[in-house]
């Protein structure tokens, strides 16, 4: 079954975990989910620093009520152990894995999870965002039919993938982030955009998430809190698409469509998938009106 509309995940903003007052920010903020970094936003001399933060952080009463993601440093780093076991012990919903490169690392998250106790509620998100990651895209998002796995998120690391691949220009990068996509649905997977550096450009922001919902990513990954209402209205269907859903559910809805596998809405062929895909962009819309009342 198809389950991108079941959780909202228009927004989804980092947080570095060594800035106390973005911290502190977070709880008052209107993405949908909040990724707290341990990772490339922390300094390497910050990093154990950054991690007691975070925990006293999330143990108190300003913890945010978003779907919470802790970014680790991967598990081949000196720092990633002990950053799983702290995340784990923070009972996020999931953890994102950076750089990774193929379902090995996933798998190996999952055991120690596994050997941790950890509750099976926490998921695995991956970043895909190293040529060999890339490349491997399919094979990791296979292990989303896997529910031992855990692995429920795709996410583009689109500055490593430039740092790493030489590609300077996102048209460049397209080709590839379209098999991110292609890969995510095959594993039934939530699929995410990378970053917007120039974060006061927010017409050109608001230009890339429009694409990026074309290419059927679910939302876009944010570095600023001035990024969030333009991907929440992006990443939400329009007046028209919902107008234009209504009338399709209701076509069929007549009594002499009801056997009907193919119908004409308005000059058009629409067919029982139609009908599909409309329940499923209301069901999308009602979420949103929902988490905006
Ligand atoms: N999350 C929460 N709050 C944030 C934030 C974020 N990602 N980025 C900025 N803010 C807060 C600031 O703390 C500031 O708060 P205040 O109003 O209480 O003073 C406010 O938003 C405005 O910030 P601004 O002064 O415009 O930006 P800045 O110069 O402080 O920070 C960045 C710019 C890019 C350094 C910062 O946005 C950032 O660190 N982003 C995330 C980077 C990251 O996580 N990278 C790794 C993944 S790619
Ligand atoms: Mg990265």
């Amino acid at each position: 079954m198809h389950q991108p509309f079941s959780r909202l995940r228009r927004s989804v903003l980092y947080i570095p975990a060594g800035n106390e007052k973005a911290l502190r920010k977070s709880a008052s903020l209107s993405c949908d989910v909040v990724i707290f970094d341990l990772e490339d936003s922390v300094a390497p001399e910050q990093k154990a620093k950054a991690r007691e933060r975070l925990a006293e952080f999330l143990a108190s009463p300003d913890r945010p009520k978003h779907e919470t993601v802790i970014r680790i440093n991967a598990l081949s780093t000196e720092w990633g152990t002990e950053d799983l076991l702290a995340a784990s012990a923070l009972r996020p919903e999931a953890i994102l894995l950076p750089k990774v490169d193929g379902p090995r690392e996933i798998l190996d998250a999952g055991a120690a999870l596994n050997e941790m106790d950890a509750p099976r509620s926490i998921r695995l998100w991956a970043m895909i965002e190293t040529a060999q990651g890339m490349l491997n895209a399919g094979p990791v998002a296979e292990l989303g039919r896997d529910p031992t796995a855990r692995l429920s998120c795709l996410v583009a690391g689109t500055n490593d993938l430039a740092k790493e691949t030489r590609v300077s220009d996102r048209a460049n990068l397209k080709p590839w982030l379209m098999q991110m996509v292609l890969a995510a649905r095959a594993g039934n997977l939530t699929v995410l955009d990378g970053v917007f550096n120039d974060f006061r450009d927010l017409d050109a922001f608001a230009r890339e998430c429009k694409e990026a919902r074309a290419m059927g990513f679910d939302g876009k990954t944010l570095i600023h809190p001035s990024q969030i209402r333009p991907a929440n209205a992006a990443f939400a269907p329009k007046a028209e698409e919902i107008r234009e859903a209504e009338t399709i559910v209701k076509a069929f809805a007549k009594p002499e469509n009801r056997l009907a596998g193919v119908i004409s809405v308005n000059g058009r062929m629409v067919e029982r998938l139609h009908l599909e895909q409309a329940a499923a962009l209301l069901e999308n819309a009602r979420h949103i009106r929902e988490r905006e009342e």
